[in-house]
């Protein structure tokens, strides 16, 4: 079983990130912490209790962390989604509060308290909290087993030609992040635009006819409006549970060592994750790249999770 923190902006592939977690058994949900993005903190905050709710995650310690970028101003994203953060489907009130700690001292908490080499910390979201853990408590590099992240792209952006959102939105902290000398994965753009939430997927989600496969279906169906109209996508590119299906079973995509570095000043490229392709990669080299998915198996372990949920 590998112990997940799972740092997110729900949003609704990270909604759908949190449903795979929690429901996939060879998961465990250690923590679950926010950060602005997508909407601002005090909605993502709301959204990922929502989501608890809606798949009945308990026991797990939710905090909310970084209420803005390091350096840069607040951006978010209501044209992919919306003003809630999380539109489409009703969102239940919370069934429980926000733990009383900062997200970045949860985090540090967690990984500090277990054993090492035994967390992986899953970014879904704008890199903020995990470079302020990482400057707070520099234990944590060598502790975790792992970082495995949505984020960039090393030929396709969103937020720029170049560039994409979670790394756009706060490339200081990205930048922290993808130094640090931790193992870690990209799992970018190039990854997740094969997650397509194609007609066929929709109908085995349909299939499952629990109460959380009906929020995941609306979700689709206000994702696909949204990504149509302001990227011109056929079908909604489901990014973040790609990341933790990586965790699940790495087997799910082929990964490229290579090293990777974020522009912090171009005036075109600001974000870019620059991906050096040209030689072997060098003996040291940390960082990874996820290049070909797995389509079916990977909606398989997301109709896998919804079928283990079950009625809630
Ligand atoms: C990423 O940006 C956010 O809008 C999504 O939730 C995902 O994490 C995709 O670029
Ligand atoms: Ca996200």
């Amino acid at each position: 079983v590998k112990k997940i923190i799972l740092d997110c902006d729900p949003g609704h592939d990270d909604a759908i990130a949190m449903l795979l977690a929690h429901g996939n058994p060879n998961i465990e949900l250690l923590a679950v912490t926010t950060v602005v993005g997508n909407q601002t903190l005090e909605k993502v905050t709301r959204n990922a209790l929502a989501v608890a709710r809606i798949a009945n995650i308990t026991g797990v310690p939710f905090a909310a962390g970084s209420a803005r970028p390091l350096i840069r101003q607040i951006e978010i994203a209501p044209d992919i989604h919306g003003d809630s953060g999380l539109d489409g489907p009703v969102l239940p009130e919370p069934a429980f509060d926000v733990d009383s700690r900062h997200a970045v001292d949860l985090i540090i908490e967690t990984i500090m308290s277990h054993p090492p080499k035994t967390v992986t910390i899953v970014p879904t979201a704008g890199l903020t909290n995990i470079a302020l853990a990482a400057r707070l408590e520099p234990r944590i590099v060598e502790r975790v087993k792992e970082v495995v992240l949505m984020g960039g792209g090393y030929h396709v952006g969103n937020w720029s030609a170049v560039a994409e959102f979670n790394i756009k939105i706060d490339p200081e902290a990205a930048h922290i992040v993808f130094n640090e000398k931790w193992p870690l994965t990209m799992v970018g753009l190039d990854l997740t635009h094969q997650a397509l939430a194609t007609p066929e997927v929709v109908e085995k989600i349909k299939a499952v006819g629990t109460n959380p496969a009906k929020f995941v279906l609306e979700l689709l169906e206000f994702f696909g409006t949204m990504y149509k109209s302001a990227q011109g996508f056929d079908y909604p590119p489901v990014h973040d549970p790609c990341a933790v299906a990586y965790v699940i079973d790495p087997s799910v995509m082929t990964t490229q060592k290579v090293p990777i570095d974020i522009e912090l000043t171009g005036t075109l490229t600001l974000g870019m994750t620059v991906a050096d392709f040209r030689s072997p990669p060098p003996a040291d080299c940390h960082t990874q790249v996820a290049v070909k998915l797995d389509h079916q198996r990977f909606w398989d372990l997301i109709v896998d999770a919804l079928e283990r949920i079950g009625e809630v």
